[in-house]
C-alpha cells in the first residue's frame, strides 16, 4: 500500500510573522477536531498533509513545513477571497445550512474557488503516485475529486464533507450544483456524518444528474461511488489530559470563586449564523422573564469564537448577538450579578476543559450544524453524572446523542421548557441520561473514525475500474482475428440499439437495415459459433426483426431467451410480480401529457419511458421529476429503475443481461471465445459476468468495465464483417 496524502484546506499549523522588525516566522501545530484526528495518521505514516498555510512561509518555515511533510498551497490574497469568502463560506456554507437568504452565487468568486481547487489538485498530482490513498476533506474542495480523476483514473480517493448535505430541493437552488456533484463524483467513497445527508447525497446525485444509486452506491459507466455515513468523533484522550491538567485545575477554581452557588449554562460556537445564537438568548431570557427563581441561580457563559470576519453577515450576527446579550444583560443584571458572561475570543483548551467541567448544563442551539463537536466534548468530559446536555435537534450529533434533551431552537419557550428542566433534574436523571452518551462517545473517538473511513476507502478501491481504450476497428479485429477463427466453440453476444444499429428518434424505426441483416446471416452461417443479440427490446419485437436467422435471442435486459434452433420463448427468471404496473403506467401517462414528445413503451416485464423526441431540456427536467416520483413511490416495490439513452425504463428486479449470460453459459458453455458488445448501464451488467478472458467491448466515449471501446455502430459492424471473413 502507498502513502496517505491528505488534503484541507488550512494545514494543520499556524504561521505567525514575528513582531514587526525581527523578520522572522512562528509555526504552531493547530488544535481542533480533525487535527487531532489526522495528525497520528500523518505523523506515524509517511505521507505528505496538503493545505493553505495562511500566510506565505519564508525560506525557513517552508524547510520547517518540509520536514514536517506539510506542503503549502500558495494562493494569491485576491484569488482566496473569491475561493474562501466569496464561494465557499458566501454560497456553499450558507446553502447547505438551509440559508439560501445568506447566499451569493457570483460566477466570479466560483472561477476563483475553481482555480483555487485547481490549485490544490496541481500540488496533489505533484506527490501522487499510483498506490497512493488520496484524502480530500470539506466543501472548500468539492472540485478536487474529479480533477484528479481526471489524470488519475485509477487513484484511490476519498472525500469526507464536514458539513450538513441539504435536501436537493435546497441544492438545486446553486447555480454551479451540477459542477459541484460532478466533482464530488470522482471518489471512490464520499463520507458524511448522518444518515440523513446520505440520503440527500444519492437523492441529488439521481435529481441534478441523474445517476442512479442503490444502498448507498452510484453507478457510473465502468465506475462504483460509495456514499457513507461516517460521524466525525473526538480526541477523547487529549481533550481529557487537557481538563484535567494543574492549569485546569487553577481556572476551574477560579470559576468557582466567581460564580458561587449559581448553576452554569455554558455555550461554546464560532460566532456564526448557523449556531444559533439569537435563538439561545432569547430562550434565556424567556427563561428569565417568566422564571424569577432563575435571575439570581444561573449564569450562562458564552464563548463566542471570532470567526469570518471579513464577511458581512459574520458582522451582522456578532452586533445582534452583543446588542442582545446587553439587552438581557441590561434586563436583569444587578452589582455584582451578570446573567450572561459573554467572552468574544477563543480560549485555550484547558480553559475549555475547565469550563466543561464547570457547566451544570451544555447549550448548543446550532439551526442547522454538520455534527456538533462541542456536544461530544462536553459529554466526554462530563462524565461525573452531573451534567445535562441540552443539543439542538438540527445538529448532526443529535442523532448519535439520543440521551440529550433536545430542543428545537426556533420554539422559544419550548427551548427554555428544556433548560429549565435540565435546572432542576435530579442527580440520577443526570447521570441515567450522561452514561450511555459517554460509552458512546469515548468508545467512537476520532482514531475510529479515521480507522473506519480509510478502511471502506480500501475496500473502495478494489472496484476501480478505467475507462477502456478506444480502438479503431480494424485494430482490434487483427486482436480478435485469430482466436475466433480458431475457436471450436465462440459466443459472441451483441446489444443491439447503440451498439450495432443507431438510434432513431422513434424507437419502433430503428428496424434493422439490410446490412445488419446480412452481416447477422452470415455471422450465423459460421461453423460452431453461437451468436446472440441480448437486447432490452421486447421479445415480439426482437422475434419479428430477426426472423428466419439462424442466431439466438434475449430479450428485455435478460427476461426472456429464445434459442435459434427453437421458436419458443422461454422465460428465464421466476415468474414476475407486476402488481406495480398500473400504477407506474398511470404515472407515466402523466408524464407524456406534460412532455410533449414523450411515449410509454410496454414490455412484458417493464414499462419504458421514452423522450428522445421531446425537446432536449424538457425531456430531460422531466425525466429527472419522473425517477425521484417514482424512487419514493416504489419504495419496496420489486422493481428496478434505470436510465438509458433518452429512457427511464422501470422492470423486474432481479433480471439483467448479465444473469441471461450466466444462463447460456451454463446450458451451452464452455465456451473458448467470449466477445460482447454494449454501449449502456444495462451492458455493464453483462460486461461484470463475463470471464477475465473474455473481449468485451463499449460503444461510444467513457468509462466502462469493458476492455475496449469503439467508436460508434458502424464500427462494431466493420469489425463484425472482419471477424466473419477471418473464419469463413
Ligand atoms: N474550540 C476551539 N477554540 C475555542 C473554542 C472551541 O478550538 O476557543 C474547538 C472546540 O473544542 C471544537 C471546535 O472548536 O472542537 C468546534 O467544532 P464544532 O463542530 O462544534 O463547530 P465548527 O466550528 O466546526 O462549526
Ligand atoms: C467548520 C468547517 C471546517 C472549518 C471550520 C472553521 O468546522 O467544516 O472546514 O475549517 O468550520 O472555519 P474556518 O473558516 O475558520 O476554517
Amino acid at each position: 500500500m502507498g502513502r496517505l496524502i491528505l488534503i484541507s484546506n488550512r494545514l494543520p499549523v499556524t504561521i505567525q510573522d514575528d513582531a514587526v522588525g525581527q523578520n522572522g516566522q512562528t509555526v504552531n501545530r493547530s488544535s481542533g477536531g480533525l487535527v487531532a484526528g489526522l495528525d497520528p495518521l500523518h505523523l506515524n505514516g509517511d505521507g505528505i498533509w496538503i493545505g493553505y498555510p495562511g500566510t506565505d512561509p519564508d525560506e525557513n518555515t517552508r524547510k520547517l513545513l518540509a520536514g514536517m511533510r506539510l506542503d503549502p498551497v500558495i494562493i494569491p490574497d485576491s484569488e482566496y477571497t473569491g475561493y474562501y469568502e466569496g464561494f465557499s463560506n458566501g454560497a456553499i456554507w450558507p446553502l447547505f445550512h438551509y440559508l439560501p437568504e445568506h447566499c451569493n452565487f457570483d460566477p466570479s468568486a466560483f472561477a476563483d474557488y475553481k482555480r483555487v481547487n485547481e490549485r490544490f489538485a496541481e500540488k496533489i498530482l505533484e506527490h501522487a503516485k499510483d498506490d497512493d490513498t488520496i484524502w480530500i476533506h470539506d466543501y472548500q474542495l468539492m472540485l478536487v475529486p474529479s480533477m484528479i480523476r481526471e489524470k488519475l483514473p485509477s487513484a484511490r480517493i476519498g472525500f469526507f464533507l464536514h458539513i450538513p448535505f441539504p435536501s436537493s430541493e435546497v441544492l438545486r437552488v446553486m447555480p454551479q450544483r451540477e459542477e459541484l456533484l460532478r466533482g464530488l463524483l470522482g471518489a471512490d467513497l464520499i463520507g458524511v456524518h448522518t444518515f440523513e445527508y446520505t440520503d440527500h447525497l444519492s437523492r441529488s446525485f439521481r435529481r441534478v444528474l441523474g445517476h442512479e444509486s442503490r444502498q448507498g452506491v452510484v453507478n457510473l459507466s465502468g465506475r462504483k461511488v460509495r456514499i457513507e455515513a461516517h460521524p466525525l468523533g473526538i480526541d477523547v484522550e487529549s481533550q481529557r489530559k487537557a481538563a484535567y491538567s494543574d492549569e485546569a485545575e487553577q481556572i476551574l477554581i477560579r470559576y468557582k470563586r466567581n460564580i458561587s452557588d449559581a448553576q452554569v449554562i455554558l455555550g461554546v460556537d464560532r460566532l456564526d449564523y448557523t449556531k444559533g445564537l439569537p435563538n439561545k438568548l432569547a430562550a434565556f431570557k424567556a427563561l428569565l422573564d417568566r422564571e424569577p427563581r432563575w435571575r439570581d441561580g444561573v449564569v450562562l457563559i458564552q464563548i463566542a469564537v471570532p470567526s469570518r470576519e471579513a464577511i458581512g453577515s459574520y458582522r451582522d450576527q456578532k452586533s445582534e448577538v452583543e446588542r442582545l446579550v446587553g439587552e438581557i444583560n441590561g434586563l436583569y443584571g444587578r452589582p455584582g450579578k451578570t446573567p450572561i458572561q459573554y467572552i468574544y475570543d477563543s480560549v485555550s483548551p484547558d480553559e475549555l476543559g475547565a469550563l466543561y467541567r464547570l457547566a451544570d448544563v451544555a447549550l448548543i442551539t446550532p439551526i442547522r450544524d454538520g455534527l456538533n463537536l462541542v456536544a461530544k466534548e462536553y459529554v466526554a468530559i462530563r462524565d461525573d453524572g452531573a451534567g445535562v446536555l441540552v443539543l439542538s435537534e438540527f445538529a448532526g450529533a443529535a442523532t448519535e446523542l439520543g440521551e440529550a434533551l433536545r430542543i428545537n431552537p426556533w420554539d422559544v419557550q419550548g427551548t427554555a421548557d428544556q433548560i429549565e428542566r435540565a435546572l432542576d433534574m435530579s442527580f440520577d436523571e443526570r447521570n441515567e441520561r450522561m452514561a450511555p452518551m459517554h460509552r458512546r462517545v469515548v468508545e467512537n473517538d476520532v482514531h475510529r473514525w479515521v480507522d473506519r473511513f480509510i478502511r471502506s476507502l480500501g475496500s473502495a478501491g478494489a472496484e476501480i475500474s478505467s475507462t477502456p481504450p478506444m480502438l479503431h476497428s480494424n485494430v482490434l479485429a487483427e486482436t480478435l482475428a485469430g482466436s475466433f477463427a480458431s475457436a471450436s466453440k465462440p459466443l459472441i453476444m451483441l446489444d443491439y440499439d447503440g451498439s450495432l444499429r443507431e438510434f432513431t428518434p422513434r424507437y419502433e424505426d430503428a428496424k434493422p437495415t439490410d446490412e445488419i441483416l446480412k452481416l447477422l446471416k452470415d455471422l450465423g452461417s459460421l461453423n460452431g459459433a453461437e451468436i446472440y443479440i441480448n437486447s432490452g427490446r421486447d421479445r415480439h419485437t426482437l422475434g419479428e426483426w430477426f426472423k428466419g436467422l439462424n442466431i439466438s435471442l434475449i430479450a428485455e435486459h435478460g427476461s426472456w431467451a429464445r434459442n435459434k434452433e427453437q421458436s419458443e420463448w422461454k422465460r428465464l427468471g421466476p415468474p414476475p410480480d407486476l402488481s406495480w404496473k398500473t400504477e407506474v403506467r398511470s404515472i407515466l401517462s402523466d408524464f407524456v401529457s406534460r412532455t410533449p414528445g414523450a411515449r410509454i413503451e410496454e414490455k412484458s416485464s417493464a414499462l419504458v419511458w421514452h423522450f428522445r423526441e421531446a425537446e432536449n431540456d424538457i425531456g430531460k427536467w422531466q425525466s429527472l421529476d419522473l425517477t425521484t416520483h417514482l424512487e419514493n413511490t416504489l419504495v419496496g416495490a420489486p422493481v428496478e429503475i434505470l436510465t438509458g439513452s433518452k429512457i427511464v425504463e422501470i422492470r423486474q428486479q432481479g433480471l439483467d443481461k448479465g444473469r441471461a449470460y450466466s444462463i447460456v453459459e451454463a446450458e451451452q458453455g464452455p465456451f473458448d471465445f467470449v466477445m460482447a458488445t454494449g454501449d449502456d448501464r444495462t451492458d455493464e451488467d453483462l460486461f461484470a459476468q463475463l470471464p477475465d478472458d473474455a473481449f468485451s467491448i463499449h460503444i461510444g466515449q467513457g468509462g466502462s468495465l469493458a476492455t475496449s471501446s469503439l467508436s460508434s455502430p458502424a464500427s462494431v459492424r466493420r469489425l463484425l464483417a472482419l471477424l466473419v471473413q477471418a473464419r469463413s
